[in-house]
């Protein structure tokens, strides 16, 4: 329980207590930065942070997972380094909402417990982010509406951590629901949810791939998607991001491309026929169709694979191994790649047996087991 936590941390009762499930990314992969329309489910795994007003002027925090604690005062508000590392995340949500106005007339004690998988690419970043953000804005009594709140985090991440992300994470840990996916057309910044289609599933399997260059490679791929943009928009004006511009358009641009840098074309091709997977996606959920599901869910990893290459030859194989089993509608990479996990959208009937046998193939080949689990959606972010 996060207030037994936090009461034996900091010997006192919290005064708010907020929290933060993580999110699978359905479909849409590095679309968001592009401004095209993502979708995500938030899982029922969350990250509760508590807090309580201090009388001086310092940073108390404590995290349960991270076994971390320490301080800073209120005049350090910076990008933290070594063992105060941990306070990044919430740090860069405090620092993005005293942009905004918000004062902070006194420090605080912040202590933070969870039962989102860590590195595991169910984001836990922004499971934290959000949850800080509510805890603070209550404890500082400067009210937002969730979008702000959501925005709050992405820009902790942009602007404090330096990690150029999308709104997909952020978005989906803000605006899920039970039984819901999370819908973003990041262009606009409108969010809606579809029914999750009953008697479905999500199976999670973890690589265990965890790419020390995440935050490089990452950083890359937005690189070259903005170069792309930038021909295009000089194309024609009328496309103003990437996610604008149509299959054909990115055709038509080639030679510019591959003149601008080796694989601008191929990741073009990735987000602008990823993009139009996810409005095939929109319909096919509506039709209630999920062999087209799963075969837009297939088709969009073996684009990450080929095109945009931010998958590896793990997550590949669990990908393979699940596509292979009965009770699968479809499987892809998740999130922002080069490790992390692999998802499958599955009926009631696949089994423990079945996940165990994908796991065992895996460590036959890898020499280590991959973590699997089956999700539940939840309830996105808020007060506790
Ligand atoms: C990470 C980022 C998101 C998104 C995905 C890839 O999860 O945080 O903003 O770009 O990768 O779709």
């Amino acid at each position: 329980m996060i207030q037994d936590y936090f009461k034996s941390v900091f010997k006192c009762e919290p005064t708010i207590v907020a929290q933060a499930p993580g999110r699978l990314e359905f479909i849409g992969n590095h679309v968001d930065y592009n401004n095209g329309v993502v979708m995500g489910v938030a899982i029922d795994n969350r990250i509760y942070v508590a807090v309580s007003p201090r009388d001086d002027n310092e940073i108390h925090m404590a995290s349960e997972g991270l076994r971390c604690r320490d301080s800073i005062n209120l005049d350090q508000v910076k990008l933290q380094d070594g063992k105060k590392k941990f306070m990044n995340y919430p740090l860069g949500v405090l620092d993005a909402l005293m942009r905004r106005g918000m004062k902070v007339p006194h420090g605080f004690n912040m202590a933070d417990t969870s039962t989102v998988p860590s590195g595991a690419g169910v984001s836990s970043s922004a499971a934290i982010e959000l949850a800080t953000a509510y805890a603070l804005c209550a404890l500082y009594n400067f009210p937002l509406n969730k979008l702000e709140t959501v925005l709050v985090g992405k820009e902790a991440e942009n602007k404090f951590v330096g990690m150029p992300c999308g709104i997909l994470d952020q978005g989906v840990s803000g605006f899920g629901e039970k039984d819901a996916i999370v819908r973003i057309d990041c262009k606009t910044n409108d969010f809606s949810t579809l029914p999750l289609p009953a008697g479905t599933y999500f199976w999670v399997f973890n690589s265990g791939v965890k790419h020390a260059l995440v935050a490089g490679d990452y950083a890359q791929r937005h690189d070259a998607c903005m170069k792309a943009a930038d021909i295009v928009g000089k194309y024609d004006a009328k496309y103003t991001c990437l996610a604008d511009a149509s299959a054909s358009v990115v055709m038509a641009n080639r030679s510019r491309m591959e003149a601008a840098g080796a694989k601008i074309f191929e990741r073009a091709k990735h987000v602008v026929e990823e993009n139009a997977r996810v409005i095939e996606m929109q319909e096919a959920l509506k039709k209630g169709d999920l062999t087209a599901v799963g075969n837009l869910m297939y088709a969009s990893h073996c684009s990450s694979r080929d095109l945009f290459e931010n998958s590896c030859p793990e997550i590949d194989f669990l990908v393979e191994q699940l596509m292979a089993q009965d009770n699968v509608y479809g499987a892809r990479l998740s999130g922002g790649g080069f490790g992390g996990i692999a998802i499958a959208l599955t009926n009631g009937d696949f089994s423990e047996t079945q996940a165990a046998a994908v796991a065992a193939a895996f460590e036959a080949k890898f020499g280590k087991k991959p973590n699997f689990f089956k999700t539940t959606t939840g309830k996105g972010a808020g007060l506790a």
